[in-house]
C-alpha cells in the first residue's frame, strides 16, 4: 500500500487550502471541487511556471510560423492542465503526517505515478525533462517553499528580498539583482510565507503583522504584511552560510589586511572588549563569528541574541535567544533579562549579537567588571558614532547619569571599535580599527590604528583603495605582553 493510500485525507494541513479543517475532512462536494480546480488553474497559469515548462524563458519556441506557435501554445496548455490535475490529485491524497516519514525519492515517485496515470487523458507526449520538471515543481509546492525553494537551495545566493508577489530580488556575490521568480498572487505568497513562519513557532497575522525569525536551517527571516506593507507582503531572508568566513578568508577577500588580522587576533586573545560597528548587512555578525575563533578553548562563553545566528566554534558555549511577548503581551524575555541572568552563570566572556536597547547598561557594566573579552555589534557609521549610539541607548533606557561619568564608563569598558562597511560596489571591508584609550575632561580619546583609504573607482565600478596602518602603536601593548603575544614590529606601520 502506498503512503498516500494509507492516509486518504485532505491536503489542508499544509495550510494550502483556505477552508476550515472541518470542511476539508468531508469529501468535497462538487462545487468545492470546481472551486479548487479553478484555483488550481489560476495557479498553473502562473507565468514563470509556464516559462519553465517550455524549457525556460530563453528556450521558448521561436518561430515565425503561426501554426507552429499555436501548437506550442496548445502543448503548454496541456502541460499546465496536466500539472493542475496532478496537483489537484495530490491535494486529495496527500497527508502531512505520512509525508514526514517519507523521503524525497519516495514522494517524487508517488508524484511521478500520479503524473504518469494522467498522461493518457491529456493525450500529450511527455519528455523525460518535462516530467521531471513537473515533478520537481509539484514537490516544492507541496513539501517545500514553492517558487522560493530554488533560491533557498542556491548557495551562491546570500539574501532573498521579496517586494510583493511579482518582485523577487536576490543578492549574489554582493550584487543585488531582480529574478524571474514570482508568485501567482498575494495569496500564494502569503501561503508560502505562513508555511515558513509556522516552522519557526512565531506568529504573523493582523494583530502582529511583522515577524523576525530564525528558520530551521539557521537563515533569518523578516516579513511584514498588509496593511503595514502597502503593496504586498515584504519579506527578507538572510541565508545561513554553512561555511563561515574565517579571518584568513576575510584577508583573502581583501576585507582587511594581514596586519589588521594579526592585530585583531591579538586583541581577541588578550581579551579586549570589542564593539563591531556598521550598517545593516555590512558584515558585523560575520566578523564577530570570525573573531570568536580566537577565544580560548577553555573559556566559558555565553551568547545572547534576539535572533540566534552566531556560530561559535568553542566547545563551551551557552546560547540564549530573547523572546517577544505573546498575544496577550506577556512572557517577553528581553536581551537585558538574558544578560542579567548570564552574569549569574559564571561566564568568562559575554557576546551580545547586537546591542540596541537597554541591555547596553548591563553590557557596559559587565565589560567593566571582570568579563573582559566581551564583544557585541552596534549599528553605527563610525567609531565616534558608535560611542554616541551607546550614550543614546543609555539615555533612552532612562538612566540619569552625567555625561562625563558615562563617557568615563564607556572609556574603561570599551577597548576597540571595529568599523565595517558595505562599499558602493557591494564589497564589505573593515574600514577602521580604532582604540578607545581614555577620557580627557568630558571627551573620549580614541586612536585610529588602521583604516581603508578609498582612492577611486575603476572603470568597471569597483572600489579602489588600500589599507593603511597609521603608524600609531597600540595603547594595549602591555596587555599583549602579559598574554605573551608578540606582534611583528611593523604591524602598526611607520
Ligand atoms: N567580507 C565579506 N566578504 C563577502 N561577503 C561578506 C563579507 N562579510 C559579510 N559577508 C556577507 O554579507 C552578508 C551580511 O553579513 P552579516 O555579517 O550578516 O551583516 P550584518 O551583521 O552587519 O547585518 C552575509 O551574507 C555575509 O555572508
Ligand atoms: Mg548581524
Amino acid at each position: 500500500m502506498s503512503i498516500f493510500d494509507k492516509y486518504r485525507q485532505s491536503f489542508g494541513e499544509f495550510g494550502y487550502d483556505e477552508a476550515p479543517p472541518a470542511q476539508r475532512e468531508a469529501a468535497p462536494p462538487s462545487g468545492e471541487a470546481e472551486d479548487a480546480a479553478r484555483r488550481m488553474r489560476e495557479f498553473m497559469a502562473h507565468r514563470t511556471m509556464e516559462d519553465r515548462m517550455s524549457g525556460g524563458p530563453g528556450a521558448a519556441p521561436r518561430t515565425d510560423d503561426a501554426a507552429e506557435a499555436e501548437a506550442a501554445r496548445a502543448r503548454r496548455r496541456k502541460l499546465a492542465d496536466l500539472r493542475q490535475q496532478a496537483h489537484a490529485q495530490l491535494l486529495e491524497t496527500f497527508n502531512l503526517s505520512a509525508l514526514v516519514q517519507a523521503n524525497e525519492a519516495e514522494i517524487k515517485t508517488e508524484i511521478g505515478n500520479i503524473v504518469r496515470a494522467l498522461v493518457p487523458q491529456q493525450a500529450i507526449a511527455l519528455s523525460r525533462s518535462d516530467r521531471d520538471q513537473i515533478i520537481d515543481d509539484l514537490y516544492y509546492e507541496v513539501m517545500g517553499l514553492g517558487p522560493l525553494e530554488i533560491l533557498i537551495k542556491d548557495d551562491s545566493i546570500s539574501d532573498i528580498l521579496i517586494n510583493g508577489p511579482e518582485q523577487v530580488f536576490v543578492e549574489q556575490n554582493g550584487i543585488l539583482e531582480v529574478t524571474d521568480v514570482s508568485f501567482q498572487n498575494e495569496a500564494h505568497l502569503r501561503r508560502i510565507l505562513q508555511k515558513i513562519v509556522a516552522m519557526t513557532g512565531r506568529r504573523l497575522d493582523e494583530s502582529t503583522p511583522y515577524v523576525d525569525a530564525r528558520l530551521p536551517d539557521g537563515s533569518r527571516l523578516n516579513a511584514i504584511i498588509a496593511p503595514i506593507a502597502l503593496d504586498g507582503t515584504l519579506v527578507s531572508i538572510r541565508k545561513f552560510k554553512k561555511d563561515k568566513l574565517s579571518l584568513d578568508q576575510l584577508v583573502l577577500f581583501d576585507a582587511c589586511s594581514e596586519k589588521m588580522a594579526a592585530y585583531l587576533r591579538a586583541a581577541v586573545t588578550a581579551r579586549m572588549n570589542i564593539i563591531i560597528s556598521g550598517g545593516t548587512g555590512s558584515g558585523k555578525t560575520t566578523l564577530l563569528n570570525a573573531l570568536s575563533a580566537y577565544i580560548g578553548r577553555r573559556e566559558r562563553v555565553l551568547t545572547i541574541e534576539d535572533t540566534a545566528e552566531l556560530q561559535l566554534q568553542q566547545a563551551h558555549v551557552g546560547r540564549m535567544e530573547s523572546r517577544p511577548a505573546n498575544v496577550e503581551g506577556k512572557g517577553a524575555v528581553t536581551q537585558r533579562d538574558c544578560l542579567r541572568n548570564a552574569l549569574r552563570m559564571r561566564p568568562d566572556r559575554i557576546i551580545v549579537g547586537e546591542t540596541r536597547g537597554d541591555e547596553v547598561i548591563d553590557m557596559l557594566q559587565a565589560m567593566n567588571t571582570g568579563h573582559d573579552g566581551s564583544m557585541t555589534t552596534i549599528h553605527a557609521n563610525s567609531a565616534r558614532d558608535a560611542t554616541s549610539r551607546l550614550e543614546n541607548m543609555v539615555a533612552m533606557a532612562g538612566i540619569e547619569i552625567p555625561l562625563g561619568a558615562l563617557r568615563r564608563q564607556i572609556a574603561s569598558a570599551v577597548n576597540l571599535i571595529v568599523q565595517v562597511s558595505r562599499l558602493q560596489d557591494g564589497t564589505r571591508r573593515i574600514v577602521s580599527l580604532t582604540e578607545v584609550v581614555g577620557c580627557e575632561g568630558d571627551v573620549l580619546t580614541m586612536q585610529e590604528l588602521f583604516y581603508f583609504e578609498h582612492t577611486g573607482v575603476s572603470p568597471d565600478g569597483r572600489v579602489e583603495g588600500h589599507f593603511v596602518a597609521s603608524g600609531i602603536r597600540s595603547h594595549y601593548a602591555d596587555r599583549f605582553k602579559r598574554w605573551n603575544i608578540r606582534l611583528p614590529a611593523d604591524v602598526f606601520g611607520g
